[in-house]
């Protein structure tokens, strides 16, 4: 299969982290797909791996200054001659400096006049990564469009443990294709509601009765979406994931807030895919002063709460679609089908938890898709993102069928 990559033009921006020497990889991969390969170079960038690799590499001169022996080099040409634009690795002082509209160098002057598709693969040291201020830049860089390819955790050059990795080559190459690939807009016109996370129930000001759901499902189904054309609201609970910024995001904390926020927006949705895991149950009533541990035992009144899908179900008019998930750990398969019937839903997404790798926290999952007309699909483990396209793709052709 052709790359998507295939006879576009590529800046490739390589700022001063250790893992530059992973941008010569980057390089080639790019150039394999076929792409052409324009290199910039802070000087930074210099000090870890030399222009000339990456100058053979790509069989073009590599920038590193804006004007230099050869001459001046016209950044606004540059950046209008991409068709994309890759900075990586991304160091924390070159986001903050694309954050902020900062060009001092002969990258961030062609960031600046570029009008294409901007990728950025951070690297950097744990600590340096969550910092307050790196994460800001971050988010405000997602809100201009441009798209964060996530850096990876393990080990970092400094000997700790944890996130801060450059994305591998080929997990960046794939991000890109994936990206650049003439998107599907199969659901343009699409109002979807989506409901994702856990939510908390509070026992009192400081502490909650919660669930181990990531988010991570109901993000990526709303990313994909939003990416296929649909107008998404994502009815998150707390949740560490984020969505992309298409997506309308309301945050929530509790089932009732989801409840409410849910029923709102249905009868404006054409459809709803409803992916949260929402605590059955929430205390009676929560204290309004923090609980103090004088007692030997304490008993907690649990209520049970409304359940969201079955009233969406039940005010569910011609022409709107429901999809909703079952977890199951016994007997699966049977109650699946009668949640679809008793949530009226159009069809049901179950997890298959007795899988490795499928489920809460991973980054994969298997689902198999059981639909009112007792048809059945079953798939293989994939990535989150995968299935969510194998969902969408689900509703998109019932959808089609009107
Ligand atoms: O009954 P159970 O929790 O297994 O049903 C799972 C499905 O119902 C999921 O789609 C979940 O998002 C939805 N649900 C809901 N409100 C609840 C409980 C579950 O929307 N209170």
């Amino acid at each position: 299969m052709s790359s998507a990559l295939k006879g576009k033009r590529i800046l490739l921006g390589i700022t001063g982290s250790i893992a530059a020497y992973k941008a010569a990889m980057l390089a080639r991969l790019f150039i394999k797909a076929g792409a052409e390969v324009q290199v910039l170079m802070t000087a930074a960038a210099a000090d870890f791996i030399a222009p000339l690799t990456l100058s053979t590499l790509s069989k073009r001169p590599v920038y590193s200054e804006v004007s230099s022996e050869s001459g001046w080099h016209n950044h606004v040409e540059l950046g209008l001659w991409a068709d994309a634009m890759v900075i990586a690795p991304a160091t924390a002082n070159t986001l903050a400096k694309m954050a902020h509209g900062m060009c001092d160098n002969i990258l961030t002057a062609c960031y600046l006049s570029a009008r294409c598709p901007v990728f950025f693969a951070p690297a950097m040291d744990l600590d340096m990564w969550r910092h307050p201020a790196t994460q800001a830049n971050v988010r405000q860089l997602e809100q201009f469009g441009h798209r964060l390819i996530p850096p990876a955790s393990g080990e970092l050059a400094s000997g700790l443990h944890g996130e801060g990795r450059m994305a591998e080559p080929e997990s960046i190459l794939e991000f890109l294709e994936k990206s650049l690939q003439a998107a599907n807009q199969d659901l343009s016109g699409i109002n979807l509601l989506i409901t994702a996370g856990p939510t908390f129930e509070a026992i009192d000001p400081v502490r909650f009765i919660g669930n181990r759901s990531s988010g991570k499902m109901g993000v990526a189904i709303a990313n994909a979406a939003a990416a296929r054309g649909a107008d998404v609201t994502l009815i998150l609970g707390p949740s560490q994931e984020r969505p992309d910024s298409r997506v309308r995001l309301i945050r929530v904390e509790s089932a009732l807030e989801m409840h409410a926020e849910a029923l709102k927006r249905w009868p404006d949705s054409q459809a709803a895919i409803l992916s949260a895991a929402v605590a059955d149950y929430r205390p009676a009533e929560a204290a309004t002063e923090k609980i103090k541990k004088s007692q030997d035992s304490l008993s907690i009144q649990l209520v049970k709460n409304p359940d969201i899908a079955a009233d969406l179900g039940k005010q569910k008019v011609n022409g709107q679609m429901l999809v909703g998930f079952a977890l199951e750990t016994h007997d699966a398969e049977a109650q699946a089908k009668q949640k679809l019937e008793r949530k009226n839903f159009d069809f049901i997404v179950l997890n298959t938890l007795t899988d490795p790798g499928a489920g809460f926290h991973h980054d994969t999952n298997k689902i198999t898709i059981f639909f009112r007309d007792n048809k059945r699909l079953d798939f293989q483990l994939k990535s989150k993102q995968e299935v969510a396209a194998d969902i969408l793709d689900a509703l998109a052709s019932i959808l089609a069928r009107g």
